[in-house]
């Protein structure tokens, strides 16, 4: 029984569940095609409740048997589930359905992945496992035994019996069924062991097939820095035996925090210097201590509802930051989330999608995976705690676990846990939570007399469903930077509340050049008058970097918009100001690096677009191709011995070694444009690392050279899939406009492609998407070709194929031509009949 009309979900609907669990029993027998899931569950009324339906999710589920205190019973199939009529005191559940994990190419609930099984169970994947209340707030004690002829077989918690073909397993933590793993394969272990800070030997392992066991050391240790992390910074201490790790090649996210058994896309796990770039090995120890952290921000302490989803994510990507800030720099890691912000969350906030941080309806939760949950959500945070003070952070955290420990809460309870812990009144902070849209922060100053006044405006465009918005708290961390370079007033935050408000700076010398959004204290687009001689004033003296990084940003993007919109030839002012960051030594080769990049093309759109100027995606990509040239002309005597100094000895992935690759690889990508690929070849040829193997690679291509390299690339790597991932990328990335799509066409019919695994179907066309000019070029040939591969996968992936349709989301801001095209490949894949729910709603909200 399903695909009756989708419906939407209301935060305000939420009621509890009518009963509660005492224990799960799960028994598995597994089989490619007809496993058996047995399950015994103890229900009691739940005395907070007072609807009494006892209704269980389950889908795609063969109903073999179903009984009540041991009486068979026949239950009442409905929609999405099932109901039955059961006694009124506690009672035992018990039911044996049949699944088909060989079959389950959606990978959620049990599925098969090259011969293993594994479970992706959030956010509704449990009902797909067997008849359950599958909602956070349901929490209980498992304990699993799993049956199969297969060497390795794990589940949640602690391992309790091991026998021939068998295991169970026990996880004492009450958690929901979101939370719940199964493993089975022939898997290699990578093992170490942690010892907790109040002396509790933990076993950790990663697993992974036969032939990557060698891929998992870095991994490990980025897994036990973070468990000492969290100890020391927030007093938090792993709670089980054991703790797992799984690499799973398909996977259609990153990875998974499942209690004990964290799985993760084997991208987001396996490392070597051979095959992992730079890149690579910085999200990675990102991720791994993002799962791991989940154990008390979302395990311990977990969601009541989806909506709260920011509860869990928000704060957690906000610990995976300040972690690898702490682990590698936080000046470069603070540019690298501001570029990811507003190259994801800001176009979400800025089109159809838009959507507060804590939604108020859903059709089908997984759409709501977002930029805006999780890194505005993880923002909010951040401001919190810059208004709040770090001690008061702390305080309010540890009330927070102290309070809710073994709960499903709501951002309510978050709050209140700081009101309570600081006397803050947190109601209009709140706000952030509830309104969608990123605010417009317009500065004004004035000079009087030694006082420097600044004259804040807020406000935030409409975005759908939601006309009229209120002022917000904004935190605006200022600088003053005096005529002669000194700083003359340091780092001060702001707290502005109202629609407008000034804030004055007194007996002032000489009127001061004024730093604001230092560390980019809040997630607005800061609106201010400012030249660029003011922009190279800040980029030559700001001691806070990220707004040194900033001004040599908008210098460049001011550059790039007026050779688009007026045909200008770009100013010495920036290529000057530009090459005095590239070669002062006393500068971090990573921030250098950074401050040589330019503003990605659709950042370009978007800016244009709020200009009122209707963007021209080829002559943005023109626009920037000569940008490039005429620095590569410009830099010419610094590039080459640049790229001499900034040589490393042995491969070793740590914050230092990759920021001077990365300066290095940006700096060989210009000189490819100088020097017939002569350098990048040679640094081909030479490579014993991923890294630089790939850079100049890159680097050939993007100089419209590299022909004969992929060809050997391929030869290279044609057994390794996540090689294989960036060779498919790397291509349709680099392909020029008229190509691009051409390019993607062609590789979908490499004999390696294959939209099973989302590795390989992002590789191609999440790249195609990505390529701004060839994405949108004016044939329509790529809009058709997503639209055409996007209705084939709904069929096998529809999660995937909703994340993928969100390549549209930009349509309004381009030409009646563009927009016809779009609409109408977006009416198309609409029409296909038996569309997913999830497509669905993504598909409709974006045309609305
Ligand atoms: N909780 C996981 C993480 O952030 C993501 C799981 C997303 N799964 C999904 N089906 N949307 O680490
Ligand atoms: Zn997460």
């Amino acid at each position: 029984m399903k695909d009756a009309a989708p419906q939407t979900i209301y935060l305000k609907d939420y009621t509890p569940f009518g009963y509660r669990i005492e224990s799960v029993d799960l028994t598995f027998r597994l089989h490619p095609t007809a496993t058996r899931v047995i399950s015994k569950i103890v229900f009691a009324p739940n005395p907070e409740a007072t609807d009494k339906r006892f209704f269980l999710h389950g889908e795609e589920l063969e109903l073999i048997s179903a009984t009540v205190n041991g009486d068979p019973i026949t239950p009442r199939l409905v929609e999405g589930g099932l109901e039955a009529d059961v006694p009124e005191g506690p009672f035992i559940w018990e039911a044996e359905v049949e699944i088909s994990p060989q079959t389950n190419t959606a990978l959620e609930g049990l599925y098969m992945s090259n011969g293993m099984y594994s479970t992706q169970c959030e956010a509704e994947g449990f009902r797909k496992i067997t008849y359950y209340p599958d909602r956070p707030d349901v929490m209980a004690v498992f304990t699993v035994r799993v049956e199969g002829d297969l060497p390795v077989l794990l589940s949640n918690g602690n391992p309790v019996e091991r026998g021939a073909g068998f295991a169970v397993w026990h996880d004492p933590w009450p958690k929901p069924s979101y939370l719940f793993a199964l493993v089975a394969g022939e898997l290699i272990n990578h093992p170490d062991t942690f010892t907790t800070k109040s002396g509790r030997e933990v076993e950790l392992n990663i697993w992974v097939r036969p032939g990557d066991e060698d891929k998992c050391a870095f991994g490990m240790e980025a897994l036990k820095k973070s468990m000492k992390w969290d100890e020391d910074t927030y007093g938090r201490e792993y709670d089980l035996d054991i703790f797992n790790i799984v690499a799973v090649d398909d996977f259609n996210m990153g990875a998974m925090e499942n209690k004990g058994l964290n799985i993760f896309n084997s991208s987001c796990v396996l490392t070597s210097k051979e095959t992992s770039t730079d890149a690579n090995f910085e999200r990675i120890e990102g991720i791994i201590a993002h799962e791991y952290f989940h154990n008390w921000t979302g395990n311990r302490i977990t969601c009541r509802d989806w909506f709260q989803l920011c509860l869990k994510e928000g704060l957690t990507v906000y610990r995976d930051q300040m972690f690898s800030g702490d682990m590698r720099s936080h000046a470069v890691k603070r540019i690298e989330e501001v570029m990811i912000l507003r190259a994801r969350q800001f176009r979400e906030d800025n089109g159809p999608l838009a959507h507060p941080v804590r939604p108020e309806s859903f059709v089908e939760i997984n759409n709501f995976y977002t930029a805006t949950v999780y890194e505005k959500g993880a923002e909010i945070i951040g401001m919190l705690r810059r208004l709040i003070g770090d001690e008061a952070y702390r305080k309010g955290c540890d009330l927070y676990f102290d309070r809710h420990d073994g709960q499903a809460v709501t951002i309510e309870d978050w709050l209140k846990a700081f009101e309570d812990a600081t006397g803050r009144d947190l109601a209009q902070f709140k706000q952030w939570y509830s309104q969608a849209g990123t605010p417009r922060l317009k500065m004004e100053e004035s000079w009087d007399d030694g006082t420097l006044t600044l004259t804040f405006t807020q406000s935030t465009p409409p975005t759908p469903g939601q006309s009229g918005k209120k002022p917000q708290v904004i935190p605006i961390a200022v600088g003053l930077i005096s005529p002669n370079g000194d700083e003359v007033v340091p780092t001060t935050v702001l707290e502005m509340t109202e629609a407008q408000q000034s804030f004055t700076f007194e007996g002032l010398g000489a009127r001061p050049v004024a730093s604001v959004l230092r560390d980019f204290s809040a997630p607005v687009i800061l609106e201010r008058e400012i030249d660029n001689d003011t922009r190279a004033f800040l980029l030559a003296h700001d001691t806070d970097p990220f707004q040194k990084w900033e001004m040599g940003r908008a210098l460049a993007k001011d550059t790039l918009m007026s050779m688009i919109v007026k045909g200008t030839k770009p100013s010495f002012a920036y290529l000057d100001a530009i090459k005095s960051v590239l070669v002062d030594d006393g500068l971090d080769p990573a921030f250098r690096a950074l401050s040589l990049g330019l503003p990605a093309q659709d950042d370009l759109a978007q800016s244009l677009f709020d200009a009122g100027v209707t963007p021209d995606p080829q002559r943005i990509f023109e626009a920037r191709e000569e940008l490039r040239h005429l620095l590569s002309a410009h830099l010419r005597e610094v590039l080459p011995a640049l790229y001499k100094e900034n040589e490393t000895g042995a491969f070793v992935p740590d914050a230092e070694g990759s920021g001077k690759r990365s300066l290095r690889l940006a700096v060989l990508s210009l000189l490819s444009l100088r020097d017939e690929g002569v350098t990048a070849r040679a640094l081909y040829k030479r490579a014993d690392n991923m890294t630089e193997q790939a850079g100049a690679l890159q680097a050939l291509l993007s100089a419209g050279l590299g022909t004969e390299e992929l060809q050997a690339f391929e030869a290279q790597w044609k057994g390794d899939r996540l090689v294989m991932d960036k060779w498919f990328t790397m291509q349709v990335a680099s392909a020029v406009p008229e190509t691009a799509a051409q390019v993607a066409e062609t590789l979908s019919r490499h004999p390696a492609f294959t939209n099973k695994n989302p590795n390989r179907f992002r590789a191609v066309f999440g790249a195609l998407s990505a390529n701004h000019a060839g994405f949108h070029h004016e044939s329509g040939a790529a809009y058709r070709l997503l639209a055409d591969q996007l209705i084939t996968l709904d069929a096998i992936n529809p999660q995937i194929t909703a994340r993928m349709s969100g390549a549209f989301e930009t349509w309004k801001r381009y030409d009646a031509d563009r927009q016809d095209m779009i609409r109408a490949e977006l009416e198309r894949i609409l029409a296909t009949p038996g569309l997913s729910r999830d497509t669905t709603e993504m598909v409709s909200r974006i045309l609305a």
